[in-house]
Parts: C-alpha cells; structure tokens; sequence
C-alpha cells in the first residue's frame, strides 16, 4: 500500500521473464511503436510521450533541462516534498526560482498563481504537481493550467504519482508538458520516465538548446517520430515489455473506469478513516484518490506505526520530513481493488490498538465495505 513502486500484476511479471529482446530486432520495434502510441491515451494526448530509461525524477530534469536556462525566472508551485523537487531542480540547472509554497498539504491556489504570475510578467514556465504524494493532496491542475494560458507561460506538470490514478486530459486542459514514471498507477517496475511535450514546449525548448544530452527533448522526439520509431538509446527493453501489457490491463478496463476505481478505492479508505475518527492530513479534498494521508493519534508513537503494520503484513508509508511519525499514507495507486483497502484498515485498527489507541474494531471495515457496496466497481483485473 505505498506510493511506489506499486505491486506488478502477475501478467505483468510473467513477461519479463521471457527473452530480453534486441532493441532493434522487428518484435521490440513493434512493440515500441505500439507502446508509445497506447501511452497517449493514458496522457489523453495527442502529444509525443518521450520516454527515458530513469525513474520519474529523470522526466522531472528532463523538463527543468530542457524548459530553463540559467538567470531566467521560472515558477515552481510546492506544497510538499515533490513540489520542492521542482525548486531543488530549477536551482540546480541555475534559472531564477520564483517560489510559491503554502504549507505542506494545502492545496495549490490558483488565483494566488495569476497573482504571482500578475507581478512577475518575465516568467515563461510553471512548474506544479498533480497528486503531492508526500501528502495525498491532488492539485487542481486544470485551472492552473488556464491561469498559466493566460500568462502565456508553458505549464510542466509532475504526474508520478497522478498518472493513470487521478483524472488528467492533458490536451482538453491545455497542459503543455506532463511527466510521469512507469512504477505507481501503470502498473510497472521503476525505470521508464515519461514527458508528454506539446508542439508548444518542444519549439521553446528548441529556441533555448539546453536540454543538455541524454534528456534532449529533440533528440528522443527525433527518433520517437521515424517510422518506424527508433529511440537514440538503448530503451529499457524488458520494462516496455511489462508496459505493453500493462497498458493492455488500462485499455481493458478503460481509463475512466481507471479512474472511478481509483475515487472509489480513496472514497472507502476516506471512510474507514472517518469511522476510526481520525482526521485527514492538511486539505485533501474530495479528489485525494492517489494516496490517503491521515492524522495518527497524538497519544501514540506514530513512527511505529509503519513498523507494526508491515510485521501485521501491510506496507504502507509514514510522514516524510517534518511529517515523520504524524501521518500515515496509504496508497491506493495501480494494481488495488477493494479488499486491499478492507485489509489495510483492518491491519491499521490492529496497529493503532497495539500501539494504546483504543480501537472499536471492525468499524473502519465496516465503513469501507458499507461505501463498496453501495458502489460495486469492479477490482483490478
Ligand atoms: C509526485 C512525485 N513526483 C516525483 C517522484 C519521484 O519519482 P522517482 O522516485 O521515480 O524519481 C515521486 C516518487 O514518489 C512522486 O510521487
């Protein structure tokens, strides 16, 4: 039940173990050609999905490389440790980071982005999150993304953790650039890094010629677009085994099924938490359908808590940072149907009574089991 990697259906596995393909070979330039078309749906774009062999951080840089240059104002938006990645990254590549950063777990504001935006006209790129892992909050990414439009300024979304979990329309809500890995909602290993470029972010890229070597937006969408494709790297050829059928298990199911089964997954874990009368972390929101974060008593030792779940069988994430032993994340994030959460919150009833928090056991499965049968959505295939 953590964020990441994500447990791997069996489908999954059982093709990797096949034969390592040659990457040139017709059989993987096949599947290349099939898998970078089939993740557009998942983008819901029409936009080239560049990929890389790198975890999620790898298409983060990837942006920042390719969207910066040193001594330019830029905007990175952080309500958590994800959304600081941005800024660590843009002060990395030397641009000047313009910050805005509310408390971690507050929802990302959208007139206070227009504000900043308003007072800062030489800002071309915005750097936001869609699902903030470190605190469960899922952004609101569409209205940023009309208040970047009005700015006229390229909008670089973080989707690790959001991508094939949380609702996102890339193109219909005009987000330039998206980028995602492949080991949380898709259902794989670590190890591909995705970045949906528009034709927008891709020539603004090409004006600065920054993208450094390997993350070279230009270069991979060179090779992406011959036909048949053709990666200007070895691609990491055993994890777009694993993708292509992964993606098979997303078209089957549907992606807005993807999601309902998501909101419904977070919709039961919401009430488990309610009926064991423990209070949300920060502003989640009716959309916090990635990872449920919850307050843990204060007359327990928090930080033991991950620790007795995982012995009762349950891996599940604490706090990160100053957020160590006060909250619990449980992510429901991929490959979950619903008696991964009934188990889950009957683990953490077990946990919080053997840690002194006095228990009514079996009310938050029953809370969670009461929301999945009212709603029947079906569990992971
Ligand atoms: C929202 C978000 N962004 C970025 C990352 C970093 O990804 P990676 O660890 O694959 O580099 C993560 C990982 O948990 C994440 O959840």
């Amino acid at each position: 039940m953590t964020a990441g990697p994500t447990p791997i259906p069996p489908r999954v596995s059982q093709v990797m173990a096949e034969p390592v393909l040659y990457h040139r070979a017709p059989a993987f330039v096949e599947l290349y050609g099939s898998v970078l078309e089939r993740l557009k749906g998942v983008f819901r774009t029409q936009n080239d999905v560049l990929t890389f062999a790198a975890s999620g951080s790898g298409a983060m840089e990837s942006a920042v490389a390719n969207l910066t240059a040193p001594g330019e104002p830029v905007l990175a938006c952080a309500a958590g440790k994800f959304g600081e990645r941005w800024i660590e990254l843009a002060e990395a590549y030397g641009a000047e980071v313009v910050t805005y950063a509310p408390a971690w777990g507050q929802r990302l504001d959208p007139a206070e982005i227009d504000r900043i935006l308003g007072d800062h006209p030489q800002i071309a790129v915005v750097f936001a999150t869609l699902s903030e892992t470190s605190t469960g909050v899922v952004h609101d990414v569409r209205a940023i993304a009309e208040v970047a439009r009005r700015h006229d300024c390229i909008l670089a979304i973080d989707a690790v953790s959001g991508l094939g979990a949380a609702e996102l329309r890339q193109d219909e809500w005009g987000i330039d650039v998206v980028v995602a890995g492949s080991q949380k909602a898709l259902m794989c290993p670590p190890g591909l890094a995705f970045a949906s470029v528009s034709e927008k972010a891709l020539d603004f890229a090409s004006e600065r010629g920054n993208g450094g070597y390997y993350f070279d937006w230009a270069k991979t969408a060179k090779g992406q677009r011959k036909d048949p494709p053709d990666s200007p790297f070895t691609p990491a050829v055993t994890l777009f085994s694993a993708l292509d059928v992964a993606l098979e298990m997303i078209e089957e199911e549907g992606i807005e099924q993807v999601w309902a089964r998501h909101a419904l997954l977070a919709r039961a874990t919401r009430a488990g938490v309610a009926a064991l009368k423990l209070d949300l972390f920060g502003d989640p929101g009716e959309n916090a359908n990635v990872v449920t974060a919850l307050q843990l008593p204060a007359g327990i030792d928090g930080g033991k808590v991950p620790g007795v779940l995982r012995r009762l069988g349950i891996t599940a994430n604490g706090g990160q940072n100053q957020l160590k032993g006060k909250i619990l994340r449980i992510a429901h994030c991929g490959y979950f149907g619903a008696f991964d959460i009934l188990t889950s919150l009957s683990a953490l009833e077990m946990a919080l009574h053997e840690l002194g928090h006095d228990v009514d056991h079996g009310v938050a499965v029953g809370a969670a089991q009461r929301v999945f049968v009212e709603s029947p959505v079906p569990t992971a295939a």
